[in-house]
C-alpha cells in the first residue's frame, strides 16, 4: 500500500575549509569538494576561511588557480577572509588541513561555546583523517614549489571522496 506521508527530508550539510591564510589548502579544498559533489543535493554550503587575517581580501595563490585550472576547475573564485564565531553555528564540519588549524579551531570553538549550545556547534575534524589513515596532514605548500600544490591536490581529492563516503552516505543515508 502506498504511504501517504510525505518523503522524509534529505539531511544537507554545510562544511567550512580552513588552513592558516585561506589562499592555498584550504580554497583548494572547497573549490575541489564543490567540484565533486556538484549534483549532489545533500551538501548546501561550502565555503573556505583562514585562522590567520594574513591574507584577508585577497584571492586564492596563483599556484593553487594553475593547479586547479589544470584539472578542469576552471569556475572558481574565492576572497579570503578569517574564520568567525559564527561559523560554529553555520557549518556542521569544519575541516582542517593540518594539526595546527585543528588545535586553532578546538579553542575557538570552546570559545564559541555557551551553555545549552556545544553539542549544537560544527564538529571540527582534520580533513585528512577522511583519507583512509588516521592524521594525515596536509603540509603548507606556500613556502615550496608547484609540487606542493599537485600533492595538496590529490590528497583533497581522496579526502573529499572519503569523506562523501564516511559522511554522508553512511551517516545521511535515508
Ligand atoms: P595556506 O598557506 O594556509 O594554505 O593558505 C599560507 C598562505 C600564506 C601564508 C601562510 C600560509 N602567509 O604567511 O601569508
Amino acid at each position: 500500500m502506498a504511504s501517504t506521508e510525505p518523503p522524509a527530508a534529505r539531511p544537507t550539510l554545510a562544511v567550512l575549509f580552513v588552513c592558516l591564510g585561506n589562499i592555498c589548502r584550504s580554497p583548494m579544498g572547497e573549490a575541489v569538494f564543490r567540484h565533486r559533489t556538484s549534483s549532489d543535493p545533500r551538501i548546501k554550503l561550502v565555503d573556505s576561511a583562514g585562522t590567520e587575517s594574513y591574507n584577508v581580501g585577497n584571492s586564492p595563490d596563483e599556484r593553487t588557480m594553475a593547479v586547479l585550472q589544470d584539472h578542469g576547475i576552471v569556475d572558481y573564485s574565492h576572497v579570503a577572509r578569517k574564520v568567525k564565531k559564527s561559523d560554529f553555528a553555520r557549518f556542521d564540519y569544519i575541516l582542517a588541513m593540518d594539526r595546527s588549524n585543528l588545535r586553532d579551531l578546538q579553542v575557538l570553538r570552546q570559545r564559541a561555546a555557551t551553555r545549552g549550545n556545544a553539542d549544537k556547534l560544527a564538529h571540527v575534524v582534520l580533513f585528512g583523517d577522511y583519507g583512509g589513515e588516521l592524521g594525515e596532514e596536509i603540509i603548507d605548500p606556500w613556502y615550496g614549489e608547484l609540487e606542493g600544490f599537485e600533492i595538496a591536490y590529490e590528497q583533497l581529492v581522496r579526502f573529499s571522496d572519503g569523506f562523501v563516503k564516511k559522511v554522508l552516505d553512511v551517516d545521511h543515508e535515508s
